[in-house]
């Protein structure tokens, strides 16, 4: 691609907010809903968002030329940035092939992409785009068999990394989402079918695609429709976590093993006792439990807690750059962001996910450059 398009592209879309905006433009309602919703009143997303806002960081100037370097390694893998993609379910339904989009645009900037349990599309699609880029989150199985499978299948297909969610102990209410019509499967009611009137760009990409499915979990439901999947998962996926099932988790998977939810301290110090490799301190954005502190509230006593033992993850409300900066600055090691690689995709199609890591490196980098920091160590110092 011409570098006239990327700036122009930069130029019209130079921020997530600008991705935000457009992608609420282009796709049906339900699904915008779907994806930027919370739970309850949705207080903990604007906490979030305000909390992380509030984090100042004080520069120390008079440094010279700083050239940031972002390089990181994580579980002994080079990446190319401390930030990548986490899990986002059903990310089909927001844009068909998002799923793809941006495991190409992990494997071209080499970042990790988080593939979801629920995601609809497999691993075994998944894995050999997203190459050493790929990490799986497991929604826990109740049945042994079929967790044994779903790992089998993941390490098979390339992922080294295995990210298990904590925070999700019973489905969310997500009232918003319910508001606006979602079910499982989707009804082709007279107002979802003038939505789709109103979102050609998106419907002609759906009708080339095909509805969504929960693609990786059709083996063992046994079935393709999206009722009998949904209610399979309701069933069987999920609930299960305790801290003796994580013991079995840690023996059965060999590689990286990441605790993705963890907001107590108590609970990450069981964590590193049962041999989890990474903390990733998240509130799920504020999608699970609405009386959640904001994620980057949750940070600090972890960091302190864990004490440099493993790496800690962090996710729930970066928006930016800047704000990747602000976790990083307040202990974590490596930074995930959800809505924000979806806005990119529902936004600007198969060139979403590229550009929104070019707008957070070069806002990481600038804002780097404003404090004063020319590597990722000295952020921390
Ligand atoms: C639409 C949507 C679906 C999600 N699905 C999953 C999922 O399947 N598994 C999971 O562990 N987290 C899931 N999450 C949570 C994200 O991995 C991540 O924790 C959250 O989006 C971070 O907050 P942010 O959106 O403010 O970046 C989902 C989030 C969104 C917005």
């Amino acid at each position: 691609m011409g570098k006239n398009t990327l700036i122009k592209r930069m130029q019209r879309f130079p921020s997530i907010i600008d991705l935000q905006k457009r992608a609420k433009k282009r796709i049906p309602h339900v699904a915008w809903e779907y994806l930027d919703c919370g739970t309850g009143n949705e207080r903990a997303v604007s906490r979030n968002l305000e909390k992380m806002a509030e984090v100042t960081l004080v520069p120390k100037l008079l440094k010279g030329d700083l050239n940031p370097d972002i390089t990181t390694t994580l579980f002994g893998q080079s990446y190319e940035a401390p930030f990548g993609v986490a899990p986002v379910g059903l990310s089909g339904l927001m844009w068909p092939r998002s799923e793809c989009i941006l495991a190409e645009t992990a494997a071209k900037y080499k970042i990790p992409y988080s593939l979801s349990t629920v995601a609809t599309q497999t691993p075994e699609t998944i894995g050999p785009i997203a190459g050493d880029m790929g990490w799986f989150q497991l929604y826990p199985p109740r049945e042994v068999d079929i967790r044994g499978d779903l790992l089998k299948r993941a390490h098979d297909a390339g992922f080294r990394v295995l990210v298990v969610t904590a925070d999700v102990p019973t489905p969310s209410r997500r009232e918003r989402a319910l508001r606006a019509g979602l079910v499982v499967p989707l009804r082709i009611t007279p107002g979802f079918v003038y939505e789709a009137l109103i979102h050609p760009v998106w419907t002609y990409h759906t009708l080339k695609c095909g509805l969504p499915r929960l693609r990786t979990m059709e083996k063992y439901a046994g079935s393709k429709k999206m009722r009998d999947i949904a209610n399979f998962v309701g069933r069987k996926i999920g609930g299960t976590l305790s801290w003796d099932y994580l013991k079995d988790l840690r023996e059965a998977w060999q590689g990286p093993l990441v605790l993705k939810g963890v907001h107590h301290p108590d609970d990450a110090e069981q964590a590193i006792q049962i041999g989890v490799d990474g903390i990733q301190v998240s509130n799920h954005g504020a999608r699970q439990f609405d009386g959640t502190p904001a994620a980057i509230e949750l940070l600090p006593a972890v960091v302190r807690q864990v004490n440099g033992r493993i790496p800690i993850l962090f996710d729930s409300g970066v928006r930016s750059g800047l704000d990747i900066l602000r976790a990083l600055a307040l202990g974590a090691d490596f930074v995930l962001l959800g809505r924000p690689f979806i806005f990119g995709v529902a936004a600007l199609g198969k060139y979403g996910g590229d550009h929104t890591v070019e707008i957070l490196t070069t806002e990481l980098k600038n804002a780097m450059i404003q404090l004063g920091c020319g590597t990722l160590e000295e952020i921390k110092a």
